[in-house]
């Protein structure tokens, strides 16, 4: 049966954006974060604590934590690679991070420059911190389907990588296919050998809409009994770290697909839509929602 209720992560200021050339002046993503707040979204995900020689255009993360409007209800998570990471974002006022490891080591050592045990190491210590400091923690894992280095990911892979997150403490366990080659067969089969692991409750998936197989693959998670999707305004972003890999599927579509199945998500799909548009016209970009395109509006 498909959940009720349905949690929306946008992630379009940090994953939509990090991957911009051209550095978006921070105004502009202070803004937009103001505008996705209005709009209903529970969680928006709003910048990285990583190193700025990595992603310059995350450099300005604590100007933006402290510029924007924080709503009441509305969670701001932030990225956190290690412990560095995790004590400038506590310094920076964020209540809420997410560590980020993959089911992949090629991309482990591409993205973060460490193998998948050495990146459970630092999270440990971040999670170690987090406790005290009583900040809850989202894991990511990464790749989940396929790898921009190594091809086809086995689904026993993310279940390991996925479990050993939940047991150090993650709250959620986001599962991205970091390059959108998933399909609704693959992902099935994904999310079977990683809910063995952790339960279905604790399970986000973050579909990346390369190949055109994003809300496909988000309906079969929800036919599972996944309730939390991640996406992005406008469809923007990609990882730097994964060539070619194109934007997260549009938080538009997916609301407009949530709505149609008469799922509630608490998001206004006109405020959305104007985020989208302000976001667009700012880095000169066109639209990847296709609920943005259409003109034969209902
Ligand atoms: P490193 O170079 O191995 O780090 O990078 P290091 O510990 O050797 O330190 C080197 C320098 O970086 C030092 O500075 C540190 O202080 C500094 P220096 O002495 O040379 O001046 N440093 C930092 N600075 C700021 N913030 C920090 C930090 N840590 C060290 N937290 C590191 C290791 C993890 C930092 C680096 O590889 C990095 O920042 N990687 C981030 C890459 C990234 O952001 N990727 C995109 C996000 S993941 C994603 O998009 C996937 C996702 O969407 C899900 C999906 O789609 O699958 C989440
Ligand atoms: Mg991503």
């Amino acid at each position: 049966a498909l959940p009720e209720k349905v949690k929306i992560v946008e992630v379009g200021p940090r994953d939509g954006l990090q991957n911009e050339k051209t550095l978006v002046p921070t105004e502009a993503k202070i803004h937009l974060i103001n505008m996705l707040s209005e709009s209903g979204l529970p969680v928006i995900e709003a910048t990285s604590f990583v190193s700025p020689k990595w992603v310059p255009q995350m450099a300005d993360q604590l100007e933006v934590m402290k510029g924007i409007k924080k709503k009441q209800g509305v969670s701001y998570p932030v990225l956190t690679p290690n412990l560095k990471g995790f004590q400038a974002a506590i310094k920076a006022g964020a209540s809420e991070v997410a560590i980020f490891g993959a089911a992949s080591e090629l991309f482990s050592k591409r993205n973060i420059n460490c193998s998948v045990d050495e990146s459970l190491q630092r999270f440990d210590e971040v999670m170690k911190a987090a406790k005290e400091a009583s900040v809850p923690v989202r894991g990511y894992v990464s790749c989940v389907v396929g790898c921009p280095y190594e091809g086809k990911v086995a689904p026993e892979k993310v279940a390991h990588v996925a479990k050993r997150l939940y047991s150090m403490g993650c709250y959620e366990i986001s599962l991205g296919d970091t390059i959108g080659v998933g399909t609704p067969g693959s992902m099935t089969e994904m999310l079977e050998a990683v809910s063995r692991e952790v339960p279905v409750s604790a399970l986000a998936v973050h579909c990346h809409d390369t190949y055109g197989q994003a809300l496909a693959n988000i309906l079969v998670a929800l036919q599972m009994g996944i309730s939390v999707v991640d996406s992005s305004v406008a469809g923007l972003g990609g990882c730097p770290y994964a060539q070619g890999a194109s934007g997260n599927v549009a938080t538009e579509d997916v609301v407009y697909m949530l709505h149609g199945l008469g799922i509630q998500t608490g998001v206004d799909i006109t405020k959305l839509m104007d985020a989208g548009a302000f976001i667009c016209r700012t880095i000169n970009r066109k639209t990847n929602s296709k609920v943005a395109q259409a003109t034969c509006k209902l």
